[in-house]
């Protein structure tokens, strides 16, 4: 039998009416651990269903040093009928009990070793199709801290430009990359927005369509992550972590299988593999 843990609701921030950043304190017991790239699973009894417990996993986007709380964003599901959490989820106050189940998942969580043994040192380009984000801004948070000197990218995709969740923290954390040097914390945030044409995103002045579209190349044969980054990505050098819609996955994948890129879900017989993915749905 499953037995749910008891959480308070200490801090919501409506970004917009169907995004929220939410988070919880465990009641009885500290702040569970977890890996970065991790879900954790919430739960409520739904008054429409006798009050059975709806519990529905959530990718969380505090990193396991922050002994604090856990933090989470979430969008509210409103079609083609409105979702059974989320919906109670936006209706929830501050100071509200909540249910829990520990943290688990490990389609993300950061390679550390090659299948030969050796350390993991390859670039780590990360791509977040909305909420999707969530599960790198654990990892931007816990690379940094525990002063990983790997080179790390992470691309976001939205619709609109209300929804960069965290563009505010990322953007420091580049800076913070500018300031100390590449060799102490080697840090880049980019983000693309999929309805440009839309009056309310009419100050984006980056990249626009889909978050895929980073790895598309140019005339010049050369995508705009490239430029970004100034080096050409090859599966010797890069490893890709991909959360978001299964469109988003294929859609990154549409550009990497020509390079040679295969997911740890159809790794070589070696073991080897250059993306890890998790898909919405
Ligand atoms: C590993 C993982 C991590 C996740 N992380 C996040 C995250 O970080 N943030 C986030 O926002 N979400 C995340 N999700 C999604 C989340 O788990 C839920 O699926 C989502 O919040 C919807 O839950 P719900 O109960 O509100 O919707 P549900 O009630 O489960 O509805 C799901 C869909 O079905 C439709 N539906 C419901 N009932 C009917 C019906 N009778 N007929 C037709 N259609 C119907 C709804 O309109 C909706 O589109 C994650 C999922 C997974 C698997
Ligand atoms: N790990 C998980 O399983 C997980 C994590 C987070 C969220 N979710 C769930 O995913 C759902 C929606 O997430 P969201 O609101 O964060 O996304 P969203 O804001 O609707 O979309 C984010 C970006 O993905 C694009 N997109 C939409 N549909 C796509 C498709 N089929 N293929 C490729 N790209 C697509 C959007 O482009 P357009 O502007 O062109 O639509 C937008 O640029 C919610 O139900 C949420 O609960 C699941």
């Amino acid at each position: 039998m499953v037995v749910d843990n008891k959480a308070t609701i200490t801090y919501v921030q409506l970004l917009k009416e169907d995004l929220v950043i939410i988070r919880l304190v465990p009641k009885d017991s500290p702040v569970p651990d977890y890996q970065p790239g991790q879900f954790i699973t919430l739960g409520l009894p739904n008054p429409l269903e006798g009050g059975k417990i709806v519990r529905r996993a959530y990718s969380i986007a505090s990193h396991p040093e922050n002994r604090k709380y856990v933090e989470l964003v979430i969008r509210w599901v409103r079609k083609p009928l409105p979702g059974r959490l989320t919906t109670q989820l936006f209706n929830a106050k501050e100071g509200d009990e909540i249910l829990w189940l520990k943290p688990t998942g490990r389609a993300l969580l950061i390679n550390e070793t090659l299948p030969n043994g050796e350390k993991d040192n390859r670039r780590i380009i990360c791509i977040g199709g909305g909420t999707g984000l969530a599960p790198f801004v654990s990892f931007a948070q816990h690379l940094h801290d525990t002063g990983d000197k790997r080179e790390i990218v992470i691309l976001q995709g939205a619709s609109y430009v209300d929804e960069l969740s965290y563009k505010e923290l990322l953007t420091e954390l580049e800076n913070d990359s500018i300031a100390r040097g590449k060799n102490q914390w080697n840090f880049k945030y980019r983000a693309a927005i999929s309805r440009p044409q839309e009056w309310f995103n009419r100050s984006w002045a980056g990249q626009v369509g889909r978050v895929e579209t980073f790895l598309r190349p140019r005339d010049n044969g050369i995508s705009p992550l490239e430029e970004l980054i100034g080096d050409e990505i090859t599966k010797e050098n890069t490893i890709f972590y991909v959360c978001g819609w299964q469109g988003t996955i294929d859609g990154v994948m549409d550009f990497l299988k020509p390079k040679g890129f295969v997911t740890e879900h159809d790794k070589r017989a070696d073991g080897s593999f250059e993306v890890k993915y998790e898909s919405y749905g």
